[in-house]
C-alpha cells in the first residue's frame, strides 16, 4: 500500500483545515485514511451499510466491480476455475501461493487425516428436528468443533495449519451427514481414495442398495463451483468472520458466525431464493414479465433473486463461468431443466429493461449456481451449505490475515445517536 505524503485530502470543518493521508492499493484503489479523524476533529464518519468504507487492507482477493474482474492472490478466477482443484485453491487462499507438488501432497494428507468427525458429534444429528435448516445445523456443528478438538494453543498461528484444514475437511463431512440424516439414510463415511469433491458427492449420494458412481464430469462441475465461491473480499459474511475474530475468539466460532451471516437471502441464501423464484414463475405459466414488473415496483418487496451486487456493476465474472458450466453439465448428464430456460429468459428480458440497466443490475454468482446443484442432485435447502463449503477457505484466510496484522484492534464501529436527550427518571408509581 502506497502512502504518498504529498497526496493528501483537505477537510475544512468549522473554519479549521485538516489534512488526511491518501492511501493507494496495488491496483490503484484509493482511500482517505480517517484513522485520526475523531481525535483531530471530534467528528466520525457515517456510512450505513459501509458502501463507501474500507474496513482493512488485504492481499487476498481483488475485485473490480466496473470491469468484472476477480482475482485470488493475483490469479484470475477463470484461470483458477479452469485449471485447479478446489484443494489447490484452498492452499492458495490460505498461504498466498499456488502449492508445488510436495506442498499439495502434504496439504491433501492433512485434509484426509481430518475427514472424520468425533463419533460423539454424530449424536447431535439425532436431536435436530427433521425439518431443521442445514445452515443452522452447519453453524451449530462447526461451532461445536472447538469442544472436541483442542482450541488453538496460546499462539493461534502455531496450530493454524491443523485447525484450518480440520475445518475445511470436516465441514464437508458435516454437510453430507446432515443431508443423510434428513433423508433418514445411513451415514456414508469419508473415503480418502476419493478427491475432496468426489468424497463429498459419495458421502451425499452413495447407498448400499445402489452404489454411487462418482462421475469425473460431476466432480469437475462441483470443483469449479467451490472454487468460484472461494473468497470475495470484504462481503457481509467475511466481514462478520473478521469482526467476530477480532474479539479474540477461536477460528471455529468465527467461521460459525460467517455461516450465519451467509444464510441471509440477500447474501448466500440467494441461491436457494433463485430456485424458489424460478419454480414460482414456472408454476405461474412462466409469466416472466409479471415478475420483472414486481421486481421493478418499489411498493412490492419482491426482488429478482440472483440479480444485482454491491460491488459488481457489470456481469459477475463468476456468473458467466457458472452459466457456461450449466450448459456443459446438462449436456454431460443429458438432462434438461425448464427452470434453466426460465433463467435464460429472465436474464434476456431484464438486461434489456431500463430499470435494470439504469441500476447496473446483472446476474450474480447465485443466479445460475442452483441450477447446477439441482442437476447434481443436491436439494435446494442445501444450496447455501454448498456456498459455505466453497467460502470456508476464504473466511479462514481473511481471519488469519486479520489476526496476523499488527494494526488489528477489536472491531468496534461508532454511531450517531438520534434518540431521547437526558430525561428525569419517573418512579413506577408515578408512570
Ligand atoms: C452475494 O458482497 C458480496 O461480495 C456478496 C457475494 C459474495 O461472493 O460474498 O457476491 C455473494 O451475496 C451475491 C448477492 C446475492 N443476493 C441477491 O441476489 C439478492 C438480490 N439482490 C439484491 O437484494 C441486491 O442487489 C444486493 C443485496 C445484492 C445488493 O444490494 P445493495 O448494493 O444494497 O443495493 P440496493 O439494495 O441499494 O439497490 C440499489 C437499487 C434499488 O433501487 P432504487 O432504490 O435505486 O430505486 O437497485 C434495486 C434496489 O431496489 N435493486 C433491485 C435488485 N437489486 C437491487 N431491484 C430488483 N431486483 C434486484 N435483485
Amino acid at each position: 500500500m502506497k502512502q504518498d505524503n504529498t497526496r493528501t485530502a483537505q477537510l475544512t470543518l468549522e473554519g479549521n483545515v485538516y489534512t488526511l493521508p491518501i492511501v493507494e492499493g496495488t491496483m490503484g484503489e484509493k482511500a482517505i485514511d480517517i484513522s485520526t479523524l475523531l481525535k483531530e476533529t471530534g467528528y466520525i464518519t457515517l456510512d450505513t451499510g459501509y458502501k463507501n468504507t474500507g474496513s482493512c487492507t488485504s492481499t487476498i482477493t481483488y475485485l473490480d466491480g466496473k470491469q468484472g474482474i476477480l482475482r485470488y492472490r493475483g490469479y484470475d478466477i477463470e484461470d483458477l476455475a479452469n485449471n485447479c482443484s478446489f484443494v489447490e485453491v484452498c492452499y492458495l487462499l490460505l498461504h498466498g501461493e499456488l502449492p508445488d507438488e510436495e506442498q499439495l501432497r502434504s496439504f491433501k494428507s492433512l485434509i484426509e487425516r481430518f475427514a472424520l468427525i468425533h463419533e460423539d458429534m454424530i449424536h447431535f444429528f439425532d436431536h435436530f428436528p427433521s425439518h431443521a435448516s442445514p445452515m443452522s445445523i452447519l453453524s451449530v456443528m462447526v461451532n461445536s468443533l472447538c469442544n472436541y478438538y483442542p482450541e488453538m494453543s496460546n499462539d493461534p498461528m502455531e496450530d493454524f495449519d491443523i485447525t484450518s484444514t480440520r475445518i475445511i475437511s470436516k465441514i464437508r463431512t458435516i454437510a453430507a451427514f446432515s443431508y443423510k440424516k434428513s433423508m433418514g439414510h445411513p451415514l456414508v463415511y469419508p473415503r480418502n481414495d476419493l478427491s475432496y469433491c468426489g468424497n463429498f458427492l459419495n458421502m451425499m449420494f452413495d447407498k448400499s442398495v445402489r452404489p454411487y458412481v462418482v462421475l469425473p464430469e460431476v466432480v469437475a462441475a462441483l470443483n469449479k463451483l467451490l472454487i468460484l465461491h472461494g473468497d470475495h473480499e470484504q462481503n457481509c459474511s467475511t466481514s462478520t468472520v473478521r469482526l467476530v475474530g477480532s474479539a479474540g475468539v477461536n477460528l471455529y466460532a468465527s467461521i460459525a458466525a460467517g455461516i450465519n451471516a451467509l444464510w441471509g437471502p440477500l447474501h448466500g441464501g440467494a441461491n436457494e431464493a433463485v430456485l424458489e423464484m424460478l419454480e414460482t414463475i414456472y408454476a405461474d405459466d412462466s409469466n416472466f414479465q409479471k415478475y420483472i414488473n414486481k421486481a421493478k415496483d418499489r411498493n412490492d418487496p419482491f426482488r429478482l433473486s440472483g440479480f444485482g451486487h454491491r460491488v459488481y456493476k457489470t456481469y459477475d465474472p463468476r456468473g458467466k463461468i457458472i452459466k457456461k458450466a450449466c450448459d456443459e453439465i446438462m449436456n454431460v448428464l443429458d438432462v434438461s431443466d425448464p427452470l434453466l430456460d426460465i433463467a435464460y429468459s429472465l436474464e434476456e428480458i431484464a438486461l434489456k429493461d431500463e430499470y435494470f440497466i439504469e441500476r447496473n443490475l446483472f446476474p450474480n454468482v447465485d443466479f445460475y449456481s442452483g441450477i447446477i446443484y439441482r442437476a447434481l442432485g443436491i436439494p435446494t435447502n442445501m444450496f447455501t451449505v454448498m456456498f459455505a463449503l466453497g467460502r470456508v477457505p476464504g473466511w479462514i484466510a481473511q481471519w488469519k490475515e486479520m489476526r496476523e496484522d499488527p494494526a488489528t484492534r477489536i472491531g468496534r464501529p461508532r454511531q450517531i445517536f438520534i434518540g431521547e436527550t437526558a430525561r428525569e427518571f419517573v418512579p413506577l408509581h408515578n408512570r
